[in-house]
């Protein structure tokens, strides 16, 4: 099995069988966003506990991409501090940029997601998650 093919089979198996895609209750960061492109939706609910992600879901509808990257998104956040999250953020961005230099350890499944980069329309899929993780936690932080 070549290594695409692999990557494929770890992004359909994400979309078929989410990871932690569910409504949270009394979560602190709650946010949705949308790809206008297409009205993908995501919604990403974490709950806050001692300054890291004591808990993350997801919710949303849409292609293979987008979700799949959601259902990796909550596996690699949880349990790390905010700080950890937001290094995350930018690894995976750094990914979908083509960068050679990124630390595939960290990034766990998410390496999956690295032939998208040769597609520019799909990288909006591929962000999408994280553009409203990034958020929640951006916002999260200036309230407290
Ligand atoms: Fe809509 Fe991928 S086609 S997010």
């Amino acid at each position: 099995m070549s290594l695409d093919d692999l990557y494929r089979e770890v992004i359909l198996d994400h979309y078929k069988k989410p990871r932690n895609k569910r409504h949270l209750d009394g979560a602190d960061i709650d946010l949705e966003h949308n790809n206008p492109l297409c009205g993908d939706e995501i919604r990403i609910e974490a709950k806050v506990a001692d300054g890291g992600i004591g808990d993350i879901t997801f919710e949303g509808q849409g292609c293979s991409i987008s979700q799949a990257s959601a259902s990796m998104l909550t596996e690699q956040a949880k349990g790390k501090s905010l700080d950890e999250v937001e290094k995350l953020v930018l690894a995976f961005r750094g990914l979908m940029a083509g960068k050679e230099d990124i630390d595939d350890e960290a990034l766990g499944d998410l390496v999956a997601l690295k032939g998208v980069v040769k597609y520019p329309v799909r990288i909006k899929c591929a962000v999408l998650a994280w553009d409203t993780l990034q958020e929640g936690v951006q916002t999260f932080k200036s309230s407290h």
